[in-house]
């Protein structure tokens, strides 16, 4: 028994969900089969020199064909619920109009299987992938893709609503727009700079109606939405660094955090607004988005240090060049991302600051009174991984031991935040979600960025799984071993004990 592993155990509260996390677009391959209709992403990551090495996502990791493997393989981890995303361009090939009744059955039957798993579903409705045709209508400049986006929240609530356990409206609005709207490097490509702040708006209102469609069809999970959530720090006691901080916090924290728990936009964007006539939310709008959540979904990968000054780059240093991407110099940028000293930095270069996960959790505390409880529905590392063989076993090791740390040391540190006493103590922490459950087509940096607790070896699809997946396994079996010592004959989670399990065989 991995020591650690025992004490992450003890730590978790009766029920709390340990989860996995993927989305549709970057597992699922097939993209052109069963009555799939192309995405913005497709014909994005066709453009020469928009993905790592030109590396195309139409194969992935195959998960379409393969989803049965890759639901054994939860379970063998032990896994209490599994969070996907629906492929909107699977099941409305169209954006709006008919239904592709074989997009609808390859998710019946994942939930089904899940469910006869004792893995409980935590489905995504939006999750980047949006249906071509809607993309080349302005996509979420467009305010018709939130109704239509509400249209797809009510089919797929007719579809599932009997059988899911949690819903996510929409993933992280604040990269979408980000690095899809306003910086070009995610679909559509749109390098919108501040004129992006529409696809802002329309992608919360997009939560509230698809929020709506799902509450009116009744379903019977909880409903939340999920933003990423960075703290802001600034490089220095300047006053202007502390300034760069706050804009930065706004606009990636604030602007997409506000509306939905506050129920209005940052006072600075209001003002902002007055000159602009492109943004001027309606009241209806803000109290669509603003609608009570059953939980608050927070992904907290890492924490950004801001500095005044146009700096190197509008990118985390070295993410640009994990990136492929050219983003070195932003003449006239008022403030840059800077690097933390003395710090451990994953492969895409994103600082390794498990305090930070804290933090994030006591600055939602302390900025929302009224906070839901919270799912930590993303956390995890991209670090390189080596494949060992372990000829004597005659089998494939994959020592990953910074990721293991990774995800030992910020579960942890959200626990022992949200205990009594503890920094966030009155958040209602209730799960967190590895990402990813295997290594996938991460966006721009295609294959380069392997975030899996499961390797895959994308000529064979070959899953081996990793290190940090049978320490998840171990801190998962040492709960339920613990809650049985404490009650005899009751087991934590929905899975039964099973002493003997074999991990799955390793792959030759
Ligand atoms: C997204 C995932 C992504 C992960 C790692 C999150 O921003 O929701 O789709 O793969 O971070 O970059």
């Amino acid at each position: 028994m991995n020591a650690s592993a025992k004490e992450l155990a003890a730590l978790l509260p009766p029920g709390f969900t340990l989860g996995v996390a993927t989305s549709a677009f970057q597992i699922e391959g097939a993209l052109d089969e069963d009555g799939r209709g192309p995405s913005g992403w497709d014909v994005f990551a066709a453009k020469p020199g928009a993905i790592v090495e030109d590396q195309s996502p139409a194969v992935s990791c195959d998960h379409y064909h393969r989803m049965p493997e890759d639901v054994a393989l939860m379970k063998d981890l032990g896994i209490d619920s599994y969070r996907f995303s629906l492929s909107w361009p699977r099941i409305q090939p169209g954006g709006s109009g008919p239904v592709n009744p074989a997009g609808l059955g390859f998710y019946d039957r994942l939930i089904d299987l899940l469910l006869e798993n004792g893995i409980s579903p935590m489905a995504t409705v939006y999750h980047w992938d949006t249906p071509l045709p809607l993309e080349e209508a302005g996509g979420w400049m467009n305010r018709d893709t939130a109704y239509r986006l509400g249209e797809f929240a009510a089919i797929a609530a007719a579809a599932f609503g009997d059988r899911v356990d949690r819903w996510v409206t929409v993933n992280e609005p604040a990269t979408v727009t980000t690095n899809g709207y306003a910086l070009g490097m995610h679909a559509p490509g749109e390098a919108l700079m501040l004129k992006a702040l529409p696809s802002v708006h329309h992608q919360l209102l997009g939560h509230g109606l698809a929020l709506q469609a799902l509450r009116a069809a009744n379903v019977r999970g909880e409903i939340g939405m999920t933003n990423v959530y960075s703290p802001m720090v600034p490089a220095s006691a300047n006053p202007l660094d502390k300034l760069s901080a706050g804009l930065m916090d706004v606009a990636q924290n604030r602007l997409y955090a506000d509306p939905v728990l506050l129920g209005k936009y940052p006072d600075i964007i209001r003002a902002a607004t007055f000159f602009s006539s492109s943004f001027s939310p309606s009241s209806e709008d803000m109290d669509l988005i603003s609608q009570p959540l059953d939980f608050y979904g927070l992904n907290y990968y890492m924490p950004t240090r801001v500095a005044s000054g146009p700096g190197e780059g509008a990118v985390p240093p070295g993410m640009a060049e994990a990136m492929g991407d050219d983003l070195s110099g932003t003449p006239g940028a008022p403030f840059h991302i800077a690097s933390f000293p003395d710090t451990e930095h994953t492969a895409y270069g994103w600082p390794v600051k498990p305090d930070y996960m804290a933090v994030a959790l006591a600055e939602m505390a302390e900025r929302y009174p009224d906070l839901p409880p919270v799912y930590i529905t993303e956390g995890g590392a991209s670090f390189e991984d080596v494949v060992v063989r372990d000829a004597a076993a005659d089998r494939r090791i994959i020592p990953d031991e910074r990721r293991l740390r990774y995800l030992a040391d910020h579960i942890g540190t959200a626990l022992e935040a949200t205990r009594p006493g503890g920094a966030a103590e009155s958040v209602d922490l209730r799960g967190y979600y590895v990402w990813s459950l295997m290594d996938n087509f991460e966006w721009s940096a295609g294959y380069k960025q392997p975030f899996g607790l499961v390797h895959v070896d994308f000529d064979t699809q070959v899953r081996t799984p990793k290190a940090s997946y049978y320490w998840l396994q171990e801190v998962i079996a040492a709960r339920r071993a613990a809650s049985a010592a404490h009650v005899p004959g009751a087991a934590v989670g929905q899975q039964e004990p099973d002493a003997d399990a074999e991990p799955p065989r390793p792959a030759g």
